[in-house]
């Protein structure tokens, strides 16, 4: 079990909604609450939070980058829209609808969404499913039992995606399945082999006895506390290319479900609705017992997202590649706190 600071965020409760009465922008700051334990690249957590008025900023802070593997803070906006996506369901299940813009401000790009609080309406099932499911949510890079998802829920998947200005594509057939994890070794070979590259993804690992409030513990790895220590150094001074990629290439093949999240265009508004349906996705796995983690490889290696594209035979822009199954349990992963990402003024 994690204790200290860092995990302190996982442990937010409703029972501690300041209740409707309060004012909307004492409401939303503890609404924040869940907005923080989205996903994110590599754990940066690359938001910020400022009030205007009873309305909430959400601002991409792109100090917190990955020139390496996201140049064009694709992965950074899809992480603020999983952000946003959690911060619409507490909105809804403590009885509010969402009013709100995407992009409200040309001129200014960091400022991705605007978000207030509309009428009092009471929350369906679903939605509370959902929101009961975002301090449950992890990524699991652990093992996964052979037996798929249930056709039908990934219908359903399906449907969600597009709901959300976004496609999903299940990967199916055996060729098609090699041919996506043949990129994802591909795309590991070409990003392991630049040192650079290992620099950047060295600094967002840390032991697992870390204080850190963000990054990713060797224990998301699956790696003991000596191991851990040891990441950092060895992922930054040794190219294990071939070992990565013969590894990824064999659990995105065995995967029970193989997935590819996908939007029409390639604009900072697709990857804010890439990442409401990624979330989106996620939690209703969350909620049916299901487990996922992430291949991005080939998305984030330029040369290789268009041969994905072609691999599934699909019009439009991969975002997100990722797998499905049922899988053990995982520890949360570290968090910012509230206080830590909302500016004033
Ligand atoms: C857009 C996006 C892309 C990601 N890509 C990868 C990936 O390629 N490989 C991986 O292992 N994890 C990937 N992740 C998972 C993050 O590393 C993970 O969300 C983060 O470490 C926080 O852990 P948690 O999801 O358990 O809260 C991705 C997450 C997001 C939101």
């Amino acid at each position: 079990m994690n204790t200290g600071a860092a995990f302190e965020p996982w442990q937010v409760s409703a029972t501690r909604f300041p209740g409707q009465d309060a004012a909307d922008e004492e409401q939303l700051r503890f609404m924040l609450g869940y907005a923080i334990l989205a996903p994110s690249s590599h754990n940066t957590q690359p938001w910020i939070f400022r009030f205007h008025g009873s309305r909430v900023g959400l601002y991409a802070d792109r100090t917190r980058g990955l020139p390496l593997a996201d140049h064009q803070d694709r992965e950074l906006t899809i992480s603020c829209g999983a952000a946003l996506f959690n911060l619409c369901l507490a909105i809804r299940h403590f009885g509010r609808t969402m009013v709100g813009q995407l992009l409200p401000d040309e001129a200014n790009p960091d400022l991705l969404a605007l978000i207030g609080l509309g009428e009092r309406k009471q929350a369906d099932h679903e939605c509370n499913s959902l929101f009961g499911a975002i301090c449950r949510r992890r990524t699991n890079r652990g093992p996964f039992e052979k037996r798929a998802p249930d056709p039908g829920f990934l219908e359903k998947m399906e449907r969600v995606a597009v709901q959300d200005g976004a496609w999903l594509h299940v990967v199916h057939g055996r060729s098609m399945r090699h041919a996506v994890a043949e990129l994802v070794a591909e795309g590991d070979r070409f990003q392991w082999h630049d040192a650079r590259f290992r620099r950047e993804l060295a600094s967002w690992i840390h032991s697992n006895r870390s204080e850190s409030h963000d990054g990713m513990p060797g224990y998301s790895f699956g790696h003991g506390d000596l191991q851990s220590i040891l990441d950092p150094f060895l992922i930054r001074t040794f190219d294990v290319a071939e070992r990565v990629a013969a590894r990824d290439l064999d659990t995105a093949e065995k995967s029970p479900a193989l997935l590819v999240l996908g939007t029409p265009g390639d604009t900072a508004r697709d990857w804010l609705h890439a990442g409401r349906a990624l979330q989106h996705i996620l939690l209703h796995s969350t909620a049916g017992g299901l487990s996922c983690s992430f291949f991005n490889q080939p998305v984030q290696v330029d040369t290789l997202r268009p041969r994905l594209l072609a691999a599934i035979g699909r019009q439009g822009h991969p975002q997100v590649v990722m797998r499905m199954g049922f899988g053990g349990d995982v520890r949360p992963t570290p968090r910012r706190s509230v206080r830590e990402v909302l500016r004033g003024g």
